[in-house]
């Protein structure tokens, strides 16, 4: 069985709970899990960003409010396992060797955040590197790395192909604030260039589209490697 390492970006299952995907994804995840093993790393959200706005207000420092995006990250984690049911580990892992722990259950395990100065996208990097995954895959708001922000540019370029030092030139520029909203942060794509393993960020706002990328190899999107191998389908 291949190892997967999706990192969910709260934006897309849990933009609010009002608004959230995690009826779509439930099944997505479990016909996946089915001929993968699965880790799925889940972002905060616009939860987060509320909370972490309001610590700002209050003057709280950026480490205590990463602390409480990390809270949110671990709640929406919770959500997720509940409605996976019997397909989930039971607990949220802390930690990436509680994460490779928990996989021996054969079960789809899920983490939130762990540490500060970072978002969900480095812990799942590191995850991929810990479980020796195929592929990282980072499933999010926009159909791949842009130029410059497709939101705020209309003519930004979509990139297929790019190499882990040309995604760093990219991302290297970002900001790492709490709640910063950036398509993949600096810590991770450091991580991605050491581990060497193929990164795939593909739009996770319609969840079929992952399992048509894993299983199928049919997505659009921007992979991220020095290989020529195509790292989907698994
Ligand atoms: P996210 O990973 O959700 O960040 O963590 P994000 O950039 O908002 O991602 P999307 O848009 O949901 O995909 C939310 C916040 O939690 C803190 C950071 O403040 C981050 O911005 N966090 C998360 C950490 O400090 N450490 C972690 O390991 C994870």
């Amino acid at each position: 069985m291949k190892t997967v390492v999706i990192s969910l970006g709260g934006s897309i299952l849990i933009p609010t709970l009002e608004n959230h995907t995690i009826k779509e994804y439930v099944p997505v995840l479990k016909k996946i899990a089915k001929s993968h093993r699965l880790f799925v790393v889940v972002g905060g959200g616009g939860e987060a960003r509320r909370y972490i706005s309001v610590t700002r207000e209050l003057g709280i420092d950026e480490g205590t409010s990463d602390e409480i995006g990390i809270l949110i990250t671990r709640l929406n984690a919770t959500i997720l396992i509940s409605a996976l049911g019997e397909d989930a580990y039971p607990k949220v892992a802390e930690t990436h060797s509680e994460a490779k722990k928990f996989a021996e259950s054969g079960k789809i395990v899920v983490m939130g955040g762990i540490t500060p100065g970072q978002t969900t996208d480095a812990v799942a990097a590191v995850l991929a590197e810990r479980v020796r995954a195929a592929v990282f895959i980072n499933a999010t708001s926009v159909d791949g790395i842009y130029s410059a922000d497709p939101k705020k540019v209309p003519d930004a370029k979509r990139f297929a192909l790019l190499t882990p030092k040309q995604l760093l030139d990219i991302v290297g520029g970002t900001g790492l604030g709490a709640g910063s909203n950036n398509v993949l942060d600096i810590v991770a794509a450091r991580v991605v260039e050491r581990s060497g393993i193929p990164l795939v960020v593909l739009d996770g706002r319609d969840p079929k589209n992952l399992s048509n990328a894993i299983l199928k190899g049919k997505y659009t999107g921007t992979v991220v490697s020095d290989g020529k191998k195509k790292p989907l389908p698994l």
